[in-house]
């Protein structure tokens, strides 16, 4: 049964982020409900929908709503029969094996370090970004979104036009310290090949609007820099890009939905719930994005790896 008012948009915060309500994602959006939620992402970015209680048909085919699908990840098949869902199991009492346990002491002391937007290692990292929540922990288990536009734009003038000028390459567990020598994330990681290079300032085909395209999930140095002017220069822009005031943090509930535009915002994981011993469940679907252009005109390019997914006709 449609909504007869259409969406109601609530704000989360002064910059970026909102609530939609008054608007089912279990039926068809019909074509206003589309453009509305369409304008939404493009004015807010983060989507937040409480309440949708989806399945992995209705999911998906919300996500080809706004686009054609790119794969759910580049080498896992974590939901057998859904190429183009992928599900996302921490907590719960499974017992964690030691390369498990390794990567979760190794981002715990690092804050910045799970920082990321999804895929940045292709050359065409998804467009959207479409996560339910399928279980929740009773209590942590929040994701926080940074708006890496109002940080773009909130940088002085001439850093800006420095930034806008510059390459950055992208790869796979940037800064990982390894379990062993057999160690399998790292293994499967390579394995895959993705590197990219992408401008480190992306431009909004859609309205011209420019977003930093770095995180420190995947970007591995900037390229025209020395080793340790890119490091100091990647920091500054971390940590002012990840400061509160660009932030928006979601405290799931089952059935609740988040669509984010993935080439205009970054987002963590959460790390507090995993010592809890429940599960939180989570089902991701990605529409397939196109390579960046930078202000200089300059487009990604694939250093190796293939395209993740080019769309046959372009979602951005
Ligand atoms: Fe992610």
């Amino acid at each position: 049964m449609p909504y007869e008012k259409g969406p109601v948009i609530t704000p989360v915060s002064g910059f970026f982020g909102a609530y939609l309500s008054a608007v089912s994602l279990k039926t068809p959006l019909t074509q206003s409900e589309f453009t509305v939620l369409r304008q939404a992402l493009v004015r807010y970015r983060v989507l937040f929908f409480r309440g949708q209680f989806l399945g992995h048909d209705e999911q998906t085919a919300l996500a080809r709503r706004f686009g054609p699908l790119a794969p759910a990840h580049p080498w896992q098949v974590t939901t057998p029969g859904q190429p183009f869902v992928h599900t996302l199991v921490t907590g719960g009492d499974r017992p964690m094996t030691p390369e498990q346990q390794h990567r979760t002491r190794w981002r715990s002391p690092d804050y910045l370090s799970g920082w990321h937007a999804d895929v940045t290692a292709a050359v065409d990292p998804p467009s959207l970004s479409v996560l339910r929540a399928a279980s929740v922990t009773s209590r942590g288990g929040d994701t926080t979104w940074a708006d890496l536009v109002t940080a773009y734009e909130q940088l002085s003038e001439p850093l800006r036009r420095f930034l806008d000028g510059l390459t950055a390459e992208h790869r796979y567990l940037v800064g990982y310290v390894p379990y062993g020598v057999t160690d399998n994330a790292l293994r499967t990681a390579m394995s895959a090949g993705f590197v990219a290079h992408h401008p480190v300032v992306r431009v909004l085909p859609e309205n011209g609007v420019r977003a930093l395209f770095v995180n420190p999930a995947f970007t591995s140095h900037i390229i025209e820099l020395s080793p340790p002017e890119s490091r100091r220069i990647l920091d500054l822009v971390y940590t002012h890009m990840t400061q509160p005031a660009f932030c928006v943090r979601h405290q799931w509930q089952r059935g609740d939905v988040v669509i984010w535009d993935n080439r205009a915002t970054a987002h963590i994981a959460p790390e507090d719930h995993e010592h809890l011993g429940e599960e939180r469940r989570m089902h991701r679907v990605f529409v397939a994005g196109s390579p960046a252009i930078g202000p200089t005109g300059r487009i990604s390019s694939a250093v190796s790896g293939v395209p993740y997914q080019v769309p046959a006709h372009g979602t951005e």
